[in-house]
């Protein structure tokens, strides 16, 4: 292969000597310079450097991208933090054998910046890789040890003594510089998400064959991964088994890892594996030893032997507090054990430490003699490495399938009630009894069982529990005097605004606490049914895109809820506000559009409950100090029960506008008529423009069908806001469009749900269908009542009190 490499790179450099072509080959010597416009392929023909544009972006940069398939993919960027903006380039080698990049005033723009090199050759190799040699053949420097934010075949995820590699998402594509997000390998073998500081998403350790967090990750007929570890460095790479297919990694800029495969140029990239994929993936979802299941009603439980440290917040499903021990610890005293726990993501591994070559027995000891640790496993790879975790056991998950042990310290006296309390459903359980030298005796009482049986003695304590939920609610009673000094005696400077069923205030509490309050009013429509069915629901929901509520109050005939206070009001205020829309960027309002669509998914699906929400528009989504959007009012959400996909109800709720074809006619609702509304919103938040107000020319054409005309004349850009049409990338901005469109389309059997929309607006990878016609999208076609002349006013009424009541 060596041989035959160096022959094609002398039959390629014969081939420029005779031709002085400028494509095709793949070296840069000193006396060759590449220009802008130039090209170097490599030897197989499988990559390019040159300089590019990213869509929507005039700066050139040079990189290296996939030469042979028609998207251009670029995998490798050389001056991410510095554009050319003076044409033409020149890459050369400087006097002592660098790299350099040169603006065409001949300032340095990058440069490989190693020492000196003498008799220097770059060459661009079938694998991507762009090296730096000597006179000697040796390699000084490789683009492979600077990634991008692509993950190669071969490439390393790691470090040594010198390098760090590590990938860095773009900040957006139409801008490679780094952004945010950046992918690195940390504690014991495994690799971490960060959003600058801050850790986001982990892998779990490396257990062999694959992360231990990826429990679908193993070598296989496609691809080998491997994790590299000696003395001098310490990676994690892989390999394709079957070269006709080309595959990559990307970390993008919302800090989402993908996988991409392309077996055929003609069918483009497709999605094979991405990361993170569901809430329990979220770092720490459930605090200090809590245990994620997103296939659990509550999501997350405590350890066996601890207990929810703020169970009032935890009831409301804030998790972040996490567990405490229900039995303080021994610990020199002696009379500790371990609980072995199964089919665990084991715990962040940052503050855990290894001893190799120790068997399990001794890891135990290990564990035992030192207070702080509070957990033990052994990896029996390479011998077998003991694994101590000290301090708090921060974000396990717990799966069906896969997954691997754990040894949780607890006190024996917990132990004895938890082996007493599960004799019938035996754990495997240790105890340890300390005798005169304080050498543990170890005494084994496992019995095992059928994994599903262990499982359920395992992991217990969720919270609250499942017997006391239901009509009996775990929420805060404020009294009624605190409201009333709270919103100064409902005052009216304090009025936020007006909902269907009351007036809403802002208050204080004493604690300086801001909230939000709202009362109804006596004579409401909403009445006490729907009172209460906001309450029951919304007190089982947590999630960061749902707004909180922190109780309520009833006493006589009043009757208030009280919500954490969002000082940015309601997102209608901002995108239908010349003014205040100049507030929102394209990557905000990109954002805000992503929060919706999480927190609805959370809504249909994750919460376990399958909550229809129903009233979804601009006016119900509130945001935050900054600016992160949260869904509210839950008055007329319904719970589908069962396996219903759908109910009937004689009494449509909703406004129009954002309500589905079948919802308005039939009375039908499903989780498809929240994504319709939810399209809406995303159009609404694109243009600007109400769905109701759109063209004063055509006053029965709605923003829906003024959409799908536009985008059928492949104009669409003529929708877009003027308060984002210069920060967006176009490609980025049209296909939300498109997700958009999708979303409103005529029968609910074509529209997306929610987790299909949730990928599509995270992956650029996915190809989106063609969107169909939009319901009401026209006068007359569909409904009537959409484009009557009493409707052209409502533009102007508060839509808060647009809500509609309509029997049936
Ligand atoms: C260098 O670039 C600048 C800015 O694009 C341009 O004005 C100038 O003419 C260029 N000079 C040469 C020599 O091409
Ligand atoms: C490389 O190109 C720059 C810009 O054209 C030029 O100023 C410089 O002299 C060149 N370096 C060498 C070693 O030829
Ligand atoms: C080259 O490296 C040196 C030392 O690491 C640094 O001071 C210098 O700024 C670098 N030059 C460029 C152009 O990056
Ligand atoms: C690199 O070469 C320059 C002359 O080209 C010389 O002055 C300098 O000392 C050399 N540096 C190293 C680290 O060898
Ligand atoms: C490699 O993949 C291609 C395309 O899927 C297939 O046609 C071919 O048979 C595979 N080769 C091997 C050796 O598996
Ligand atoms: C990353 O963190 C910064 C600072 O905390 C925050 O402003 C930003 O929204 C985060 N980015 C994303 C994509 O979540
Ligand atoms: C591991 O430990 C055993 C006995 O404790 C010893 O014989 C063996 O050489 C050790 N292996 C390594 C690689 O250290
Ligand atoms: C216990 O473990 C911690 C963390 O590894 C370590 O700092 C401490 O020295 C250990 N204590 C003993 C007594 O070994
Ligand atoms: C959820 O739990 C049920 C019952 O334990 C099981 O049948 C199902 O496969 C689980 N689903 C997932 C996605 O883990």
């Amino acid at each position: 292969m060596g041989k035959f490499r160096i022959l094609a790179t002398f039959l390629c450099l014969s081939f420029f000597n005779l031709f002085s072509a400028s494509n095709g080959r793949d070296i840069i010597t000193p006396d060759q310079a590449m220009e802008n416009g130039e090209a170097l392929v490599s030897a197989g023909g499988t990559f390019k450097l040159g300089f590019f544009s990213p869509s929507g972006s005039t700066n050139r940069y040079l990189g290296i991208w996939y030469n042979n398939i028609p998207m251009q993919t670029v995998v490798w960027v050389a001056n991410r933090n510095s554009p050319v903006t003076n044409f033409p380039a020149v890459l050369n080698l400087t006097a002592d054998g660098n790299l350099a990049l040169h603006d065409n005033t001949s300032n340095v723009i990058w440069l490989t910046n190693t020492s000196n090199v003498s008799d220097p050759t770059v060459q661009l190799l079938d694998s991507g890789n762009l090296v730096l040699t000597d006179n000697s053949r040796r390699l000084v420097w490789q683009s492979f040890d600077y990634p991008s934010d692509t993950f190669l075949p071969g490439m390393k995820l790691g470090f040594n003594q010198h390098l760090d590699w590590h990938l860095t998402s773009w900040t957006s594509p139409s801008d490679p510089s780094p952004g945010t997000y950046s992918s690195k390998i940390y504690g014991y073998r495994e690799i971490g998400i960060w959003n600058l500081t801050i850790l986001k998403y982990r892998s779990g350790p490396w257990n062999g064959h694959g992360f231990n967090g990826f429990t679908d990750m193993k070598s296989a007929e496609f691809f080998s991964f491997r994790f590299f570890i000696n003395q001098e460095e310490e990676y994690y790479t892989f390999e394709i088994i079957n070269k006709s297919i080309l595959s990559r990694v990307v970390l993008n800029q919302f800090g989402v890892v993908q996988r991409s495969v392309l077996l055929d140029p003609i069918h483009g990239w497709k999605l094979y594996w991405w990361f993170p994929m569901d809430q329990c993936d979220e770092y720490a979802e459930c605090g200090a030893f809590g245990v994620c299941n997103t296939n659990d009603s509550s999501v997350c439980k405590c350890l066996r032997g601890f207990v929810p440290k703020s169970p009032e917040d935890w009831a409301l499903r804030d998790f972040s507090d996490g567990c405490v021990r229900r039995t303080a610890l021994h610990c020199g005293r002696g009379g500790d054990g371990f609980l072995k726990v199964t089919g665990l993501k084991l715990p962040d591994t940052s503050n855990a430490m290894v001893d190799r070559n120790m068997s399990l027995d001794d890891c135990r000891d290990r564990c035992l003699k030192n207070c702080s640790c509070m957990a033990f496993n052994s990896f029996s790879e390479d011998g077998s490495a003991c694994l101590t975790w000290h301090g708090d056991l921060i974000d396990i998950r717990e799966f069906t399938e896969g997954g691997q042990d754990l040894y949780v310290r607890l006190a024996s006296s917990e132990l004895d009630t938890i082996q007493g309390n599960s004799s019938k459903k035996k754990s495997v359980i240790f105890i340890v009894i300390p005798i005169l030298l304080g050498f543990p005796l170890l005494v084994f009482l496992g019995l095992f069982i059928s994994k599903k049986k262990r499982k359920e003695g395992i992991l217990g304590d969720s919270f609250p529990p499942k017997e006391s939920r239901g009509k009996e609610l775990e929420l805060p009673l404020f009294d009624m005097s605190m409201i009333k000094s709270a919103t100064d005696d409902f005052s009216f400077n304090n009025e936020l605004g007006k909902g269907g069923f009351g007036p809403v205030y802002k208050g204080q509490l004493r604690d300086g606490q801001e909230i939000a309050v709202k009362r109804l009013s006596k004579d409401s429509v909403q009445g006490l049914d729907e009172f209460k069915n906001e309450v029951f629901l919304i007190a089982k929901l947590q999630h960061r895109n749902l707004v909180r509520l922190l109780g309520c109050c009833i006493q006589h005939e009043e009757r208030m809820l009280i919500y954490e206070y969002m000082p940015n009001k309601s997102l209608d205020a901002f995108i239908f506000d010349k003014t205040k829309g100049e507030l929102l960027s394209w990557q905000k309002r990109h954002d805000i559009i992503m929060g919706i669509a999480r927190g609805l998914l959370y809504l249909h699906q994750d919460s376990r409950l399958k909550i229809i929400h129903r009233d979804l528009k601009a006016s119900n989504i509130l945001l935050d100090k900054d600016m992160n959007p949260k869904i509210s009012d839950f008055g007329t959400a319904r719970i589908l029960k069962g396996d219903d996909n759908q109910e009937n109800t004689r009494r449509v709720v909703g406004t129009y506008g954002y309500m589905s074809p079948e919802y308005v006619m039939h009375g039908i609702f499903s989780v498809k008529s929240d994504v319709f509304s939810f399209g809406v919103i995303i159009l609404e938040i694109l243009s600007g423009m109400k769905n109701r107000m759109v063209n004063q020319a055509q006053p029965c054409v709605n923003l829906l069908g003024y959409a799908w005309r536009l985008s059928e004349d492949h104009r669409c850009s003529v929708l877009l806001d003027e308060a984002i049409k210069c920060s967006y990338p176009t490609s980025e901005v049209l296909r939300c469009l498109q997700i958009g469109l999708l979303c409103v389309q005529e029968r609910s059997e074509d529209r997306p749900t929610m987790a299909d929309v949730v990928v599509m607006l995270s992956n650029e990878g996915v190809a989106l269908p063609q969107p169909k016609r939009p319901g009401f999208c026209m006068d007359g076609t569909s409904l009537e009542r959409d484009c009557t002349s009493t409707e052209q006013h409502s533009h102007t009424v508060n839509e808060i009190t647009d809500t509609l009541l309509v029997g049936r």
